[in-house]
């Protein structure tokens, strides 16, 4: 870690803590008291503030608006059972918002300045934290282009912004999926790696349409064929085929997700094969018919560990084991809570305490 950062703390005298509804939390609705503003100017991030959730006045013009120069990140923060704050991985997160940053043509950010920010807005909000169980403190990092000009060039400042949520599970039920084999997500030599704001744009009327359908969320697969899997919904997608952790390896068309990585990083230590290459719909077909695909969720720090619980394809249902006895997605979510609520060593070092 470098110097410290100079960061303005405005607290608030007006805390909605007392009035929030901890039992009732809806996913990204409850804000908590503080965000975090930071603006880029002259080749510079400058005036890192700390002050009270609020309205911020942006030209209508800006270019984030107009041709979508803008992107965010999505992590967690746990309270432990001792008190301890710990953001999960935020170096992860900050690598990835400056990939994000470089495909979107954007300042970059130092990764300092990423997890510093974080933690000090998260100590300022600690009491928001909620304990109860597969509950956290969500955090959404968002970059967005400020420059008030309709020419399409890259924004010479930018606003770096953190909003902090209360939340508990997203997903409360196992998942009813269908592949998309219409829309696609991404395209080869596109942006779908990067977690750019337009990628989720344009994902809601292929959920939409999914939703009407009766699913509770959809596979994408690849934009030439749509013959391979690529990710679900808003979250990476794995399985477990003839006792093998399978799913699909990066590329530019899929998010290198954090949870993902984690997973992986488990099922090695575990001794479990693991293979990252292109997984076809037909050999997760078939899988679900000859009873070797023993497990199947979506893994996203939102998400989760989502188990998908039945799937549809070309006309056919295929339902999956009750997820409550998968062996593996039930052992990664224990080690997971374990070592996110400080109940075990942390030997990964995926803990930064705040
Ligand atoms: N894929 C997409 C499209 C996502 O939006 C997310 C959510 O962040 C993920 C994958 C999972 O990434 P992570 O585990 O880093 O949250
Ligand atoms: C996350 O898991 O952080 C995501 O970005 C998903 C979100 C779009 C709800």
């Amino acid at each position: 870690m470098t110097d410290t950062l100079d960061i303005k703390i405005t607290k608030t005298t007006k805390s909605r803590l007392a009035e929030t509804d901890f039992s009732n939390l809806v996913f990204g609705r409850t804000f908590s008291d503080h965000m975090l503003v930071a603006d880029y100017e002259g080749g510079e991030w400058k005036n890192i503030e700390i002050l009270p959730y609020g309205e911020i006045a942006l030209s209508p013009a800006i270019s984030a608006l107009h041709y979508g120069q803008a992107f965010f990140e999505g992590l967690k923060a746990y309270k432990h059972e001792d008190g301890t704050i710990a953001v999960f991985r935020p170096e992860k997160n900050a690598a990835r918002f400056n990939k994000s940053a470089e495909r979107l043509c954007t300042a970059e950010i130092p990764v300092d300045l990423f997890t510093q920010s974080i933690a000090a807005l998260v100590d300022v909000d600690r009491d928001w934290i909620p304990a109860a169980a597969g509950h956290s403190l969500y955090i959404r990092p968002v970059m967005f282009a400020t420059d008030a000009y309709l020419g399409v060039t890259p924004s010479k400042t930018y606003k770096f912004v953190v909003l902090t949520c209360p939340v508990g599970p997203y997903f409360t039920k196992p998942l009813r999926v269908k592949f998309e084999t219409h829309y696609t997500r991404a395209a080869e030599g596109g942006f779908g790696y990067a977690k750019a704001a337009g990628n989720y744009g344009g994902s809601m009327l292929p959920f939409k349409k999914a939703a009407e359908e009766g699913f509770d969320q959809l596979i994408w697969t690849d934009a030439k064929e749509h013959l391979y899997v690529e990710e679900m919904g808003a979250a990476n997608v794995m399985f477990v085929l003839d006792g093998k952790l399978v799913t699909p390896s990066t590329r530019d068309t899929i998010l290198d997700g954090v949870t993902r990585d984690t997973v992986i990083s488990l099922a090695k230590s575990w001794g479990m094969p693991v293979e990252e290459r292109r997984v076809s719909i037909a050999e997760v077909v078939e899988g679900a018919r000859n009873g070797k695909l023993t497990d199947a969720f979506g893994a996203g720090t939102a998400a989760t560990i989502a188990p998908i619980g039945a799937f549809h394809h070309n006309g056919e249902e295929f339902t999956l084991s009750d997820p409550s006895t998968r062996e593996f997605s039930q052992k990664v979510l224990k080690t997971l809570d374990d070592i996110r609520y400080g109940r075990v060593e942390d030997t990964f070092g995926w803990n930064y305490v705040v």
